[in-house]
């Protein structure tokens, strides 16, 4: 890595920023990059030592093996240790740095006259009590919880509660479908589901406990249903207290099985001695899309996770201990498990937890929360930089955003424009942008700047994290040097990557480690410039990025052929302004079937009640037939030219029916129907 030589397309840290930063200047990053990587044991010993360890580790910091030629996959980080990650985010700071009076979470609801303050130490009673409440519903250490909550405090409170008792968090975000939750918690196997009697999304008012009831319902239709309890926050209640909106709504209720959170938690002691767990104990399993169209249960365990969350926000963030943190991510996502829990708390840091939408009830939201509580450190998505750049300059001009030093995004690449929007007007030119390339998989940012030390070239995310080793790869995996393009891969763990695919390790293998032996696979693209700045190109397999949430063309074609009038469906992405990719749609319908508007529509709400509102499909082409390779392949490089109407076709030799393709150029569709 060298300093460029290119200052006219660099952006260089403030020197305000500079002084007295974690890691003041590129020299002190490499230097300490260095470091990490030739002596690892002693790296993150050193960041381990911070912690509380009821037993210390007998066991190397990080013991693995990536290389599937060689036997089982695995990382092991500080093997022997003893402790619990709940106590390290909250008891510690409550009882031995003195932070309890802190504030951990200004939550902001969904309308602005909805807001309350959370001290360190009120959190810790609260997790107590949720914790007591599991426990008396039977929740033992192992055990896994569903939680399907909306952005408030008790989903926070239930997560913190899991990791308490050595129980196994596995939340679903809230606006999944009833058919994706019982999926998720089938395959979690869970004991209690968590869930709200509703959400509010800017006007809409969802049911959610009727969402809930239904997926426990099927999942009880596909075998004997493994959740007994079901714990329920009211949080309509908090709405119409204040006669804001007075709704009917109508909480279905399963006498044996369901209880009211505030009931449950009224009487529950606020005192919960944690579970002293094994390092390598299950932490959690979050869910994320696979190519196969069955998602994957990542599993991240509780010492390395908690090292890397804690050590990457720190330094990634610049965090100082009168900043307020705000990430707008939900928690349902890892963005949100990372970096609104574990990683802020692990610092004592103050964070803003927001449940509302940009846009409601005006599209100078953000903004506003940012001067009501004076946001320091602001970590967002391209797509929701993107949907506010609409609305110009005006809103943002109503409000006083001095307060920023640092501003972030995360979840797909972000183009020029944006970024340059994010930088001049939301960051007023002097903040630097932090672009964190990483994945539900790695746990944390693997590739980032660090603000005060990497200079910036809009759309790179730069450089690797501490400990992290990338690399990039031919189609011959062989590693290439210098300026190169190829499939990104990790040449070795650090503490935060996860461990496994629950209840499937062979799926683990296979997806990540399989075609390179000796590499974690990515599934992105990359592009290393001759400075040797990362440049993400995009994913290289059959998954589509939607305003920063991965989807597999497998699940959304699985949803589309489930209609009875599709014979066969092949899905595929297409530059979208707002989101980044919006999904298109090819279907070619059963004898006899007629392609109509209403047919659209009920293809479109076939995908949104299976999988979510996330993946409503924004085009839906009738495709008479689909081209494919004489073997049968679908060919999703012909189908992504068409749906971009990019008629450069190249080589077409092993398609087996060329008329297909000019057909469904004849039949493009050129507006959303
Ligand atoms: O394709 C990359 C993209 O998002 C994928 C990971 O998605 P997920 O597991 O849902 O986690 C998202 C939040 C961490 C990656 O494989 N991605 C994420 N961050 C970036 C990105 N692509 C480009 N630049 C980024 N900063």
């Amino acid at each position: 890595m060298v300093v460029p030589e290119t200052p006219n397309k660099m952006y260089y840290p403030p020197s305000d920023l500079q002084r007295d930063a974690h890691v003041p200047n590129f020299h002190s990053y490499l230097e300490a990059y260095r470091k990490s990587t030739e002596d690892p044991e002693a790296f993150w010993r050193d960041v381990a030592d911070d912690f509380f360890w009821k037993k210390p580790a007998t066991g190397p910091m990080l013991q693995y093996n990536f290389d599937v030629t060689k036997g089982s996959i695995f990382v092991k980080c500080m093997e022997g240790a003893k402790s619990n990650v709940c106590y390290n985010v909250l008891d510690r700071h409550v009882k031995e740095k003195e932070l309890g009076e802190k504030v951990a979470y200004y939550w902001e609801g969904n309308s602005p006259d909805q807001h309350t303050t959370i001290t360190y130490s009120q959190l810790l009673i609260q997790v107590c009590r949720c914790a007591n409440v599991l426990k008396q519903m039977g929740v033992k250490k192992g055990d896994r919880v569903s939680i399907y909550l909306p952005m408030i405090p008790e989903l926070v409170y239930s997560m913190l509660a899991c990791a308490r008792i050595g129980a196994v968090h596995s939340v679903v975000f809230a606006g999944f479908s009833s058919e994706s939750l019982c999926e998720r918690v089938m395959d979690a196997q869970s004991v209690v589901l968590v869930t709200a009697d509703a959400v509010y999304r800017g006007e809409k008012l969802i049911n959610l406990k009727q969402i809930a009831d239904e997926a426990l319902e099927k999942c009880r239709g596909k075998t004997s249903s493994s959740v007994t309890k079901c714990l329920v926050v009211k949080h309509h209640a908090r709405r119409t207290k204040g006669g804001a909106a007075c709704s009917k709504l109508q909480t279905p209720w399963n006498m044996d099985r369901d209880v009211w959170w505030d009931e449950a938690i009224r009487g529950s002691p606020e005192d919960c001695e944690p579970e002293w767990m094994d390092a390598e104990d299950p932490l959690f399993i979050l869910y994320t899309s696979g190519s196969t169209g069955k998602p994957k249960g990542v599993l991240h365990t509780g010492a390395g996770y908690l090292l890397y969350t804690s050590l990457t926000f720190k330094y990634v963030f610049d965090h100082r201990r009168d900043d307020v943190y705000w990430c707008t991510a939900d928690i349902g996502w890892i963005t949100g498990h990372s970096y609104i829990t574990y990683g802020p708390l692990a610092n004592g840091a103050t964070s803003v937890l927001f449940e509302g939408i940009p846009v409601y009830p005006h599209v100078g939201r953000y903004w506003e929360i940012i001067e009501k509580y004076q946001v320091s450190k602001f970590y967002t998505a391209p797509t929701a930089i993107r949907l506010l750049m609409k609305f110009g300059r005006e809103p943002l001009q109503k409000f006083d955003l001095s307060s920023l030093k640092i501003v972030g995004t995360v979840g797909e690449p972000i183009n020029s424009e944006a970024w340059h929007w994010f930088h001049e007007e939301v960051g007023q030119g002097r903040c630097p942008v932090v672009d964190t390339f990483w994945q539900t998989e790695t746990g944390g940012h693997v590739l980032t700047p660090l603000p005060a030390a990497t200079p910036l070239k809009p759309g790179s995310a730069t450089f690797p994290f501490f400990g992290v080793e990338p690399s990039i790869l031919n189609e011959h995996g062989e590693e290439l040097e210098g300026e190169a393009e190829g499939y990104l891969v990790f040449r070795r763990p650090w503490p935060g990557i996860m461990r496994t695919l629950y209840r499937n390790h062979e799926r683990f293998e296979n997806t990540y480690f399989k075609k390179f032996p000796g590499f974690y696979v990515t599934g992105d693209g990359c592009r290393r410039d001759k400075d040797g700045y990362y440049w993400i190109t995009g994913r290289i397999d059959d998954m589509m990025n939607v305003s920063g949430h991965l989807m597999s063309s497998a699940e959304v074609e699985a949803a589309l052929t489930e209609h009875s009038a599709v014979a066969e469906a092949a899905v595929v992405s297409r530059p979208h302004a707002v989101k980044g990719e919006c999904l298109y749609c090819f279907v070619t319908l059963k004898d006899g079937g007629e392609f109509n508007p209403s047919l659209v529509a009920a293809l479109k709400t076939a995908v949104r009640d299976k999988i979510g509102p996330i993946a409503t499909p924004d085009f839906i082409q009738n495709a008479p037939a689909l081209p494919k390779t004489r073997s049968g392949k679908i060919m999703r490089r012909i189908l992504r030219q068409v749906a971009r109407n990019d008629k450069d076709l190249g080589d077409l030799s092993t398609l087996a029916d060329p008329q297909v393709v000019e057909i469904l150029f004849s039949q493009r569709c050129e507006t959303t129907a």
